[in-house]
């Protein structure tokens, strides 16, 4: 009997357009608003992102990061029985962009949804697809976090715009008779609604409300600070392990100051932090699966190695997965 899912490949993609802090501070400049190289690096560690060309979709960046991932595990699309993507910029109102993805894949049947839990959705993805495969709903299911932030941007807003970009990631999530998913831990407050979201929507053929991105910074760096520890040391608990026992942290990247307090709380090394944020900044629920497969493909993070996940964000949502690779 299978009691266990394991993540058999990785895979990502990013938009060739890659954009430097330098030439966002030009564009902004041209904007009448004013940001600086060293203001964004300094505060953030970030120091480019990439953002999708016109008309580029969530479900094409996630097709990308699928067919890397589906060759990594030695897989092909007609093999996969579920597909769930974690995405807050999702192609259209509905169909889901899993749906989408499905057939761009070409492939059909297999259930296909979407996850909403903003910067924690693949965290909350890959839970529920371990839950779906430990019950026998799926054997080969693919996990994807993929965004077009770009397109929920106010390039007015200094303190917001200068910290996002675009991409996808996506795992191959398999039965198996030895443990890869440990345990996982996931929560959410509503009540911190108003401190980062996008509070638009469509009634009768408008848009109402803005449908642009808005964050209080300072009040959602508390926030993911202090929750980013409890998640990771609940999911221990749970898993019957210890900071010890952690090979890698990959934490959501929104911020390295985020990124660096949280390994510190969990008196991690500094060399056990995957840290992706100044390439890509913060692409949201692709964030994590991207940071995982560059440091799988980097040769950082090998088969066998105890990997801590973690997300954090709007809604509030946060949680963690611990893993053995
Ligand atoms: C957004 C964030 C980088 C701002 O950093 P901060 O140290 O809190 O900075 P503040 O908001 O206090 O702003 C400090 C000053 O910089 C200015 N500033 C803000 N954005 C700027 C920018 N892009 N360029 C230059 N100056 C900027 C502010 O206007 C402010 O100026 P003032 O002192 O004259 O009023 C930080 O709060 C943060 O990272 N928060 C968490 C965000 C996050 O991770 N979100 C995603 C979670 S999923």
């Amino acid at each position: 009997m299978t009691l266990y899912s394991r993540i058999t490949g990785t895979g990502s993609y990013l938009p060739p357009r890659r954009v430097s802090n330098d030439e966002l501070a030009q564009e902004l400049a041209g904007r009448g608003v004013e940001t600086s190289n060293e203001w964004i690096v300094e505060r953030t560690g970030i120091h480019a992102r990439h953002f999708a060309a016109e008309g580029v979709t969530s479900s094409d960046l996630a097709l990308e990061a699928c067919r890397h991932a589906l060759e990594a595990a030695g897989r092909s699309a007609a093999e996969v029985d579920l597909i769930i993507v974690a995405t807050s910029t999702p192609d259209m109102v509905f169909p889901s962009s899993a749906a989408i993805l499905q057939h761009k894949l070409g492939i059909a049947g297999c259930p296909a949804f979407d996850v909403q839990a903003v910067c924690s959705g693949f965290v909350y993805a890959l839970t529920v697809a371990d839950a779906m495969v430990r019950t026998g709903s799926a054997k080969c299911a693919l996990v994807v976090g993929a965004e077009v932030f770009s397109r929920i941007l106010d390039f007015n807003d200094r303190t917001t715009c200068v910290l996002f970009g675009d991409g996808a990631g996506a795992v191959v999530l398999e039965a198996s008779d030895t443990p890869g998913i440990l345990a996982s831990d996931l929560h959410a407050d509503g009540a911190h609604v108003g401190i980062l979201c996008v509070p638009g929507h469509v009634s009768g053929g408008e848009v109402l409300g803005t449908p642009l991105l808005h964050m209080d910074g300072q009040a959602v760096f508390k926030l993911a600070v202090r929750v980013l520890e409890e998640a990771a040391r609940a999911t221990l608990a749970k898993a019957g392990k210890t900071e010890a026992d952690i090979d890698w942290l990959i934490p959501h990247q929104a911020n390295i100051r985020i990124m660096q307090g949280t390994a510190k709380k969990l008196k991690l090394a500094p060399e056990k932090l995957v840290v992706t944020v100044h390439e890509h900044g913060n692409t949201s629920a692709a964030s994590i699966p991207l940071a995982l497969d560059a440091a799988v493909r980097g040769g950082q993070v090998r088969t066998g190695d105890t990997v801590m996940l973690e997300g954090v964000g709007g809604g509030f949502t946060w949680g963690a997965v611990l893993l053995n690779l």
